[in-house]
């Protein structure tokens, strides 16, 4: 800003003369009468009203004027500035409005379209919660695999260390399938999951990190807590240096990961003849959180007040199960799990009778939503 001078005449200093005024209003009504987006407009805004704008500029030159020359300069000034301030919201107003009407013809929809009459169906929510499950494991890196529904006898026990004889063979109440003569097939329906861990085993380079979801098969009768035909996650960690910690890290990021953060869990002493040590894996009641244990006046239905919820069993993998799917036992060690779906599936979502997960009702279905 230049200082006061008195010798100054506002027609000398070059911003303030009547047609440097004149243009710089001319051209700021024209920029803006251009500005065709209200995005252009705030940028023409910016260049002609901004505090860098030539009139704005000019402006400040009036302070510098003798005083008797303040008011005529001021009156240029101001009056081209209103001018244009007037210009920039009639503009403004009038790409508002152009906005909104293109908006309106954009983004209309038509109501009285006729809708699908065909009820779009849903996943079994079965079948959604397996792949909720096993996508935890693979937010941890492991791979999803499968094997098949009808097993080798092989697979589903002796490479999994039940002997002949050995009373978890009948334990497991196995559906045996006949051969097409009548006689012994060797097939059976697969009891568990496990025996997706030998083929696994077989089928692939070690380290080994994968889940197996899948159907499993047992001659129990159908009632509010047991069905026939059900459903397991595996899982298998074969690599070297591997202990128990990573698998009660691996199940507590599961738990945390399905029921809530923060959930305890425990390894209850059990036995399995494909892992050793094994455990049955519990986790905390996400209801009362224990709280009804030891409390008949505050009884607890989710965990009928045990304060623990079994969600599945575990172990490490027995040295037996390795060298059957020849491997360095010398070198590796692994640990597997089986979680139960439909137990999950109870407890995640709340279904209390596992008769509604067979029947096929499409208003059980349904009620899970459209998850895809
Ligand atoms: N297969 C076992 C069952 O069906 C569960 C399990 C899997 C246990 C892996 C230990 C390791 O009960």
């Amino acid at each position: 800003m230049s200082a006061p001078n008195n010798q100054y005449d506002p027609v000398e200093v070059t911003p303030l003369h009547p047609d440097e005024v004149a243009r710089m209003r001319h051209e700021a009504l024209a920029a803006i009468a251009a500005a065709s987006t209200l995005e252009e407009l705030k940028q023409v805004r910016l260049a002609h009203a901004g505090d860098r704008s030539p009139l704005a500029l000019a402006n400040r030159e009036i302070g510098a004027l003798p005083p008797s020359a303040r008011a005529d300069a001021g009156k240029r000034v101001g009056g081209a500035r209103r001018e244009v301030g007037e210009a920039l919201k009639q503009r403004q107003a009038e790409l508002e409005e152009e906005r909104d009407a293109r908006v309106l013809v954009e983004e209309a929809v038509d109501v009285t379209l006729p809708t699908g009459r065909l009820p779009q169906g849903g996943r079994h929510p079965v079948t959604t919660v397996a792949e909720r499950m096993a996508d935890i494991f693979v937010g941890m890196g492991f791979e999803v695999v499968e094997g098949p529904e009808v097993e080798a006898e092989w697979y589903n026990f002796d490479a999994l260390n039940f002997l002949p004889d050995h009373p978890a063979r009948t334990m497991q109440d196995t559906f045996f399938v006949e051969s097409p003569s009548g006689g012994e097939s060797g097939l059976v329906l697969r009891t568990h999951t496990s025996p997706v861990q030998v083929r696994a085993l077989l089928e692939r380079d070690l380290p080994v990190y994968v889940v197996a979801p899948g159907k499993t098969f047992r001659t129990d009768e159908l009632d509010a807590t047991h069905t026939p035909v059900f459903h397991q996650l595996e899982g298998l960690v074969v690599d070297e240096g591997i202990t128990m910690g990573h698998l009660k890290g691996a199940i507590d990021e599961f738990v945390h990961g399905m029921f809530g953060s923060g959930l305890a869990t425990r390894f209850r002493p059990s036995y399995f003849p494909f892992t050793e040590p094994s455990a049955e894996v519990d986790m905390e009641c996400f209801v009362c959180r224990g709280a009804s244990v030891g409390d008949p006046a505050n009884p607890c239905r989710t965990c009928s007040s045990e304060g623990w919820i079994e969600v599945g069993g575990c172990g490490v993998v027995n040295p037996r199960v390795l060298t059957a799917a020849g491997v360095d036992t010398d070198r590796y060690s692994g640990w597997a799990f089986g979680l139960g779906v439909e137990r999950t599936l109870m407890f995640a979502r709340g279904v209390e009778d596992m008769r509604d997960m067979v029947e096929g009702d499409v208003r059980f279905t349904s009620a899970f939503g459209m998850e895809i």
